[in-house]
């Protein structure tokens, strides 16, 4: 598309939610693209919040004024350079373009979620309501959501699975046809409905940094002896994920999800890098799940990040029953006491 000779300039702003992973992305191939298909749910709560005011003029170079929650952040501000440059292929106008970019968490850093894919998500969709208003052109919505998805891909890979909401698919799997490792889809196959509103009480164990960033552990995957069997493994459970979804098997849902989430730290475990991204408290939390799920049959689990904290995940209609289960056993084992009781949700929203 022919660039603008108008100098055009205005400001967009969308609210980003983050996502957690049931079968686990961990591994990739060059330009951030998966090892092995991964399914997610995006949550509600956890969201980035992020305005950008741009300008665009034929005459100008690209320029970047960065601030998370008002005040400069230079190492973000240094990888958005990196990503800049990666993507302008993809987005000529922003050769032309200065952004003045603002972004605030609605989690505190200290909760040790990964920002990661809610800051990407919501600066991509940014991107492409700005490349909308340089171009005089509106995107029909699929399109619109797919090229958010593929930008946030090469921001995070994680990433480009929270442009949308409910579940999401990332990585070819024969399971879906839509399905691709360029761009996330919504899982668009009919699910029971005991998994809609599922809900995600993410228990803080610790807020420290942790010893290995993603990106150095899926770096780990490219000669760990298991790499094979890990990818037929994910592709096993996304499939057999699925059909548990489709078929109401919450217990069979919970057994995957759970697998996956250790055999992740199982894969980091025995690496040529082992690291314990999981702490005493953890392996307690997790302990108390398996028991409370044994000696009651509730159908509560829970999955992992590279992280030591829990995601407790259950059906909303069992609430409170797990409620009171967190508080009586396992809010003990949280840093301070802190919970953020999140669930599913409809994905992001355009605030300007
Ligand atoms: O998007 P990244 O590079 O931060 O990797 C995310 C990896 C996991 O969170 C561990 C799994 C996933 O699929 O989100």
């Amino acid at each position: 598309m022919q660039l603008s000779s108008k100098s055009i300039k205005g400001k967009t702003a969308w609210q980003c939610p983050a996502n957690i992973a049931l079968v686990k992305y961990w591994g990739k191939e060059a330009m951030q693209k998966p090892m092995n298909p991964s399914l997610s749910f995006t949550l509600t709560d956890c969201y980035t919040t992020m305005g950008v005011n741009y300008y665009y003029d034929a005459q100008q170079t690209f320029h970047l004024d960065f601030r998370f929650n008002n005040k400069s952040n230079p190492a973000f501000s240094e990888r958005l350079t990196r990503y800049f440059k990666i993507i302008a292929p993809y987005m000529p106008f922003l050769n032309n373009t200065s952004l003045k970019i603002n972004a605030s968490n609605s989690f505190p850093h200290s909760a040790g979620i990964a920002s990661s894919a809610s800051s990407f998500g919501a600066l991509a969709l940014n991107l492409c309501s700005i490349e909308e208003a340089v171009n005089g052109a509106i995107y029909d919505p699929g399109e619109f959501f797919r090229k958010a998805s593929f930008l946030a891909r090469l921001g995070s890979g994680s990433a480009a699975r929270s442009v949308y909401g409910g579940y999401v698919l990332w990585g070819a799997t024969s399971i879906d046809q839509h399905s691709s490792d360029e761009v996330a889809v919504p899982l668009s196959t009919e699910i029971s409905q005991v998994f809609h509103n599922l809900r995600d009480s993410i228990l803080i164990v610790s807020s420290a940094p942790k010893p290995m960033s993603s990106s150095a552990g899926h770096k780990l995957m490219t000669d760990h002896p298991y790499r094979q069997a890990r990818v037929g493994q994910a592709n096993q459970n996304i499939d057999h994920i699925i059909k548990a979804m489709q078929n109401g098997k919450m217990n069979d849902f919970i057994e995957i999800a759970e697998e996956e989430a250790l055999s992740l730290h199982a894969l980091i475990q025995s690496s040529s890098s082992p690291v314990f991204m999981v702490k005493p408290n953890t392996i307690a939390i997790i302990n108390h799940i398996w028991n409370v799920r044994k000696t009651t049959g509730l159908p509560v689990g829970f999955t992992l990040d590279a992280g030591p904290n829990v995601h407790v995940i259950y059906p909303v209609t069992i609430m409170d029953k797990v409620k009171a289960f967190i508080e009586k056993d396992l809010r003990q084992y949280c840093e301070n006491g802190a919970i953020i009781h999140d669930k599913a949700g409809g994905g992001p929203v355009k605030n300007e």
